[in-house]
């Protein structure tokens, strides 16, 4: 099939990549000239395993980028809507950059084409999409709007795009929707996974993944209602945990109970310092919105985000509780993206608590394998940024961890003890096990479990640094 994908951010660029991976001859279009200038020269924007071996392997070849969006529609059996879809101050989606591109389209529609939504938009944009082609002079029948929702988690996105748990096409005729069917074929017959060059297959992999068809408007929902009944199981254990913190409860047990009934399931139940994200905090917002236009109040979308905030006020109290006084403390800070695996920190909470701890006159020192860069822009010089953790705790007060890299929990801790001023760590994503920081020398406090303080006992006596689990 010959595809255009519009936008190549976080999303278009990975799906871009991955439908040439599948065999299709894929425009990505964009209207920002460095990105297109670099990503010509080869280079990756964005931090995402696999995402350089596939440009790597179909740049110039079967992916090629272009700001020229009519070229690129008129080349295209598919054209693929991944503009972004920020939100306005009042929480709705700004659809602005989508509707730009829909009234682009049909002065170059030459044959039947797909439009897909690709990006996170409310339930009726694919009406408005129409309306847009339409009012610009496209036939009716030249074209059908679809929406194709992503469910990809940035860092694992090339392998969420793959090894789907099931691809959504919404489309309200079997025309569009056979046209979609075709694109994801490779995936949905299993021919893609006995490739030699396949991308390696994750755990819990369901292979080949379903393809389930829906109305438009139900894809639209899913994808809004997916993101919410994700980020209310983070508030949901993030509330569970604020309770284990009260009775002296250890949340992790709480969710390996909890979510070892099928009902449940064991993912997305890991505490922490709450959700961040272009998704989520965004989605919940839009998700609401439209429920309210729609006349429902969808008030317990209110108390995810709710528990959302007080969840990095909490984490706040824990540091005060651990350091007292907080002027002029030094901190090191490990983590600054939104999660482990990316350097994005849109609506990081790590970076909201930093700037936060600025404020109240801290002085710190941030490490991260991958966001330095983009936190720097934000930050800028009233933080020190570190080599290394090592060098991020060096004479340092105390030590936080804001977001969930596994190198950060395969630390060596007898470095990091003696690196420190004083052996605090203030863990906001659980990834050590409490009993063995307190043998190591350390004053552990973490998320729904209970602070731990140094055993009596010298480090030196270790023989080899204990491996701390998760
Ligand atoms: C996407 C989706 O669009 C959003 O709805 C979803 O919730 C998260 O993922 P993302 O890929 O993260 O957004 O956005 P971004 O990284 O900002 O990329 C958007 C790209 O579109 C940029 O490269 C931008 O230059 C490009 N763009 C934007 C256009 O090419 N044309 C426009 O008119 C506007
Ligand atoms: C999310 C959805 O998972 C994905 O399906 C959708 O397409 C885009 O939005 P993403 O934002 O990349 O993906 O990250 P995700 O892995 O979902 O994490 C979101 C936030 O929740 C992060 O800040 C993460 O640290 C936090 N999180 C996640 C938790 O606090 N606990 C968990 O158990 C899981």
């Amino acid at each position: 099939m010959h595809i255009a994908v519009v936008g190549s951010g976080y999303v278009g660029l990975v799906a871009g990549a991955c439908f040439a991976d599948l065999g299709h001859e894929v425009i990505l279009v964009d209207n920002d000239e460095q990105k297109l200038a670099a990503l010509k020269k080869g280079e990756v924007p964005i931090h995402e395993k696999f995402l350089p071996e596939l440009l790597q392997r179909h740049r110039g070849q079967r992916l090629t980028f272009s700001d020229d969006l009519h070229a690129a529609v008129l080349a295209s059996d598919a054209v693929f809507i991944a503009v972004g879809t920020p939100p306005t101050e009042q929480g709705h989606a700004d659809l602005s950059y989508v509707e730009s591109v829909a009234s682009s389209i049909p002065s170059a529609i030459n044959g039947y084409k797909v439009i897909v939504e690709k990006s996170t938009v409310p339930v009726y944009t694919s009406e408005w999409v129409r309306k847009i082609i339409l009012r610009n002079a496209a036939a009716p029948d030249s074209f059908d709007v679809a929406s194709n929702p992503e469910f990809l988690r940035e860092g694992t996105a090339v392998t969420d795009f793959l090894f789907p748990d099931r691809i959504v096409v919404g489309a309200d005729n079997e025309r569009c929707a056979a046209v979609l069917r075709a694109i994801y074929a490779p995936l949905t017959d299993g021919s893609y996974y006995k490739r030699e060059d396949a991308i390696p297959q994750p755990d819990r992999a369901q292979i080949p993944p379903p393809l389930i068809v829906t109305s438009t408007k139900s894809a639209e929902l899913i994808k809004h209602a997916s993101n919410a009944f994700l980020a209310m199981k983070i508030s949901f254990i993030n509330a569970v945990a604020s309770v284990c913190e009260s009775v002296g409860a250890n949340v992790q047990q709480v969710c390996q109970g909890i979510g070892s009934d099928s009902r449940i399931g064991p993912r997305f139940l890991n505490p922490g310092i709450g959700y961040g994200g272009s998704c989520f905090p965004k989605d919940l917002k839009a998700f609401r919105e439209v429920a309210r236009e729609c006349g429902y109040e969808f008030r317990l979308l209110d108390e995810v985000m709710h528990i959302n905030e007080e969840q990095r006020n909490r984490f706040l109290r824990k540091v005060r509780s651990a350091l007292w006084t907080l002027r002029g403390k030094r901190l090191a800070v490990l983590g600054l993206a939104f999660k482990g695996g990316t350097d994005d920190i849109r609506e990081s909470p790590a970076i909201m608590l930093v700037q936060t701890l600025l404020q109240e006159g801290c002085r710190i020192s941030a490490y991260d394998p991958a966001a330095q860069e983009r936190a720097c822009e934000v930050l800028n010089s009233r933080v020190e940024f570190a080599e290394s953790p090592y060098d991020a705790a060096q004479g340092a007060d105390a030590l936080l961890i804001l977001t969930e890299w596994d190198e950060f929990a395969a630390l060596d801790l007898h470095r990091l003890h003696s690196q420190l001023k004083y052996p605090i760590i203030i863990d906001g994503r659980n990834l050590y096990d409490p009993e063995s920081m307190a043998a190591l020398g350390f004053t552990y406090h973490s998320i729904g479990r209970p602070v731990v303080t140094p055993e009596v006992r010298s480090l030196a006596a270790e023989a080899s640094p204990r491996a701390a689990k998760k």
